[in-house]
């Protein structure tokens, strides 16, 4: 009986010396997968920032040191990595966004940038769970037109903003009125939908990107009265 179990011991050895070795692989392979995203992303915003006009977005929403300003829709952070230097130390950027991976790629790079001021937030489809009355600016970029119920979310940003704060919308629009497409969304019906939410416009650039042989970009700026 005791031979038999001192046989099975070095077979038992072997099977735990697989596993865990599967188990490392695998894992070494996650962080690999993991970095060589994150160095990816470094590369396409790098890209981005030919064409995508940051410097104009951030211009467009008016922000100071100490704000508060959000991200709504944040993905892995292109924009908000930019708004953290705009508020600096005093200020605070929420990046809220429904998916939770993308969110965990935010909050990697801002940790290795030491953007100690942005918070990744998880909303929910219609309710992005933001503070009341304590915001001073909204960013929505190229999220817009996923909104399965925009005049809730707008609803919700508004509850959010301070009075004179802004939202910018910035999307893509059909270059022609009658084309019906899944990520274009017209800026007279957001602009419509953002006054009918009580918000002014103070801008409107229906030509705010225009690449031959690529998307329009519209941008329009709502203020809270
Ligand atoms: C095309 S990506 C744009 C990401 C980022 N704004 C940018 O410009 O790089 C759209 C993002 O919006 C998020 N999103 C869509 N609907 C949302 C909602 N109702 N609330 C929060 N995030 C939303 C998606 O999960 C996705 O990450």
């Amino acid at each position: 009986m005791s031979n038999e179990k001192s046989n099975r011991r070095p077979t038992l050895r072997i099977a735990l010396f697989l596993i865990c070795a599967v188990l490392i692989l695998l894992g070494l392979n996650t962080l690999y997968s993991f970095t060589n995203t994150l160095r990816q992303l470094d590369v396409i915003e790098a890209e981005r920032d030919q064409w995508q006009r940051p410097v104009d977005v951030l211009r467009a929403l008016d922000l100071r040191e100490g704000n508060t300003v959000v991200d709504l829709g944040s993905g892995a952070g292109y924009f908000a990595l930019k708004l953290s230097p705009a508020v600096g130390k005093r200020g605070q950027v929420l990046a809220v966004d429904l998916r939770k991976l993308s969110l965990f790629f935010l909050w990697t790079r801002a940790l290795l940038r030491g953007e100690h001021n942005v918070h990744v937030m998880v909303g929910e489809v219609d309710d992005p769970g933001l503070p009341t009355n304590s915001v001073d600016a909204v960013l929505i970029c190229n999220t817009y037109h996923e909104f399965s119920n925009p005049e809730r979310i707008l609803n919700h940003v508004s509850q959010s903003l301070r009075p004179g704060g802004r939202l910018v919308v910035v999307d893509r629009g059909p270059r022609a009125p009658d084309t019906d497409h899944a990520h274009e969304v017209p800026l007279t019906a957001v602009a419509g939908q953002l006054r009918r939410s009580g918000f002014e416009i103070v801008r409107q650039d229906d030509h705010f990107i225009d690449r031959p042989g690529d998307d329009l970009w519209w941008l329009v700026v709502g203020r809270k009265p």
